[in-house]
C-alpha cells in the first residue's frame, strides 16, 4: 500500500500570512479573482482591506457576499451566476469554512452543468478554477483538504464532495484573523480539529504521515484551546491553534474522517447545530463504544493529548481519554442535544433518516469498529441520553 498524499501548492503560515494574496496571485499568474465571503466578515471591513490590497496592485476582482452557515446548494448556484457574468480565473475565499467550502463548490462548479449532488462521494471531483483560502477561523482546515460539504437545498442532506478539484491551491494561514473569535466559535471550532485530528488517526486509512500530523495536532489543541476560548488575544494559544487547524486538515484529507464526522452531518444539516458542537456532542460516546477496533492507537491519543501517562497502559489510558474528553466537552460548556434546544420527539422520528445519511456518507466505514445501521441508531439515542 502506498500513502497518497495531497496539499495546497502553497502554504503561507504564520502573523500577516492574509496580506500575501497579491504576491500570491502573482506567483501563479493568476489575474482576476471572484472573492467570497460572507456578510459578518463584510462587517469586520476585511473584505474592504483585500479588495484595496487588490487594487492598489492592480488586480481586476469582484465579490460575493452570500455565504450562509451550513453552505447550501442554492448559495452555490447564486455565488456562481456572480462567477460566469465575469472572466474570473480563480476564487478566493475568506472566511470560515462556510466560506471556503462555498468558494471550492463554486470553483468546481464553474464548468459543470448538473446539480450538485450528482458529483458527491462516490464520485470524484478532480478538475476546476484555483482557490485561494484564505481561513479566519482555526477548525475546518478546509484551507487544505480535498473536500467541501454542501448542503443540497431540495432534500437538506449535507454532502461531502471531494476531489482534488476541491483542493485549494494556495493556503493562506494567518492566526491574527482569529485573535477576536468570540469563546463559543473558538471553542467549536477546535473541537472541530480536534475531531479531525483524532478520527485520522484512528481511521483505517491512517498512514505514516497522517500519524505524525495529527498527533501534534492533538497535542496542540489539548494544551491551547482553554487559553484560546479564555484570552481570546493570547497570541500563542491562538498561533497554535491555527496551525493544529491546517494540521488537522492535512490528517484528515489525506487519510478520513470516520464515524463521530458521519454520523455529526445529520445533526448538523437537520438541527441546525454548528458543526463544531454536533462533532463534540458525539466525540466521547462514539469514542468509547469505537475503542475496542483499535486501543492502542486510541491510548496513543490520550497519550499525545496528555490526558494519559506515558507509562499507563492501554486500558488505562483508554478509559482515562474518555474520561478526558468528557471533562473538555464539559469545560467547553457543549451541550447534549436536548440542552441545545432539538426537540426530543423530533430526534426520535429522525433517527433513521440520521442513520441512513451517516452510512451514505461512507464515513462509518473508515472507523476502526464499524457499526450496523442498529448500532449507530442506538448511538444517536445515548448521546441523547446525556
Ligand atoms: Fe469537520
Amino acid at each position: 500500500m502506498t500513502a497518497n498524499i495531497n496539499l495546497p501548492r502553497i502554504l503561507r503560515i504564520g502573523a500577516g500570512a492574509s496580506r500575501l494574496l497579491p504576491e500570491v496571485l502573482d506567483k501563479l499568474n493568476l489575474k482576476q479573482p471572484l472573492l467570497v465571503t460572507d456578510a459578518f466578515i463584510v462587517g469586520l471591513g476585511w473584505l474592504d482591506t483585500l479588495e484595496t490590497q487588490l487594487s492598489e496592485k492592480g488586480f481586476s476582482h469582484s465579490r460575493f457576499t452570500g455565504v450562509v452557515p451550513d453552505p447550501t446548494s442554492a448559495a452555490v448556484t447564486a455565488g456562481l451566476a456572480v462567477l460566469r457574468q465575469g472572466e474570473y480565473d480563480c476564487v478566493v475565499a475568506l472566511g470560515g469554512g462556510s466560506s471556503i467550502d462555498t468558494a471550492k463548490a463554486i470553483a468546481v462548479m464553474a464548468h459543470r452543468d448538473q446539480p450538485m449532488r450528482h458529483y458527491k462521494v462516490p464520485n470524484s471531483i478532480d478538475d476546476g478554477l484555483p482557490v485561494i483560502a484564505i481561513p479566519t477561523t482555526a477548525g475546518t482546515g478546509s484551507e487544505a483538504t480535498r473536500a467541501a460539504v454542501i448542503t443540497d437545498t431540495d432534500s437538506q442532506e449535507k454532502m461531502l464532495c471531494m476531489g482534488l478539484g476541491l483542493m485549494p491551491i494556495a493556503a493562506l494561514v494567518d492566526f491574527e484573523l482569529t485573535l477576536s473569535m468570540p469563546w463559543r466559535l473558538t471553542a467549536d471550532t477546535g473541537l472541530d480539529s480536534l475531531c479531525h485530528a483524532l478520527e485520522a488517526y484512528v481511521s483505517k486509512k491512517a498512514n505514516a504521515l497522517t500519524d505524525t500530523i495529527a498527533l501534534a495536532a492533538m497535542t496542540a489543541i489539548n494544551t491551547h484551546i482553554r487559553t484560546a476560548c479564555q484570552q481570546p488575544d493570547n497570541r500563542e494559544a491562538r498561533e497554535a491553534m491555527m496551525l493544529a487547524a491546517t494540521q488537522g486538515g492535512i490528517a484528515f484529507s489525506n487519510s478520513s474522517v470516520t464515524l463521530i464526522h458521519g454520523m455529526s452531518r445529520p445533526i448538523g444539516a437537520l438541527y441546525h447545530v454548528p458543526h463544531g458542537l454536533s462533532n463534540a456532542m458525539l466525540l466521547a460516546d462514539v469514542t468509547a463504544w469505537s475503542i475496542s477496533g483499535a486501543p492502542t492507537r486510541y491510548a496513543d491519543c490520550a497519550r499525545a493529548m496528555g490526558m494519559a501517562e506515558l507509562r499507563d497502559s492501554d486500558t488505562t489510558a483508554n478509559q482515562k481519554l474518555v474520561a478526558g474528553l468528557r471533562l473538555l466537552c464539559s469545560d467547553l460548556k457543549v451541550p447534549s442535544p436536548g440542552e441545545f434546544g432539538i426537540d426530543a420527539h423530533a430526534w426520535q422520528q429522525s433517527l433513521e433518516l440520521m442513520t441512513q445519511q451517516a452510512l451514505d456518507s461512507g464515513s462509518p466505514n473508515n472507523n476502526p469498529r464499524i457499526p450496523s445501521a442498529a448500532e449507530i441508531k442506538d448511538l444517536y439515542q445515548k448521546v441523547w441520553g446525556n
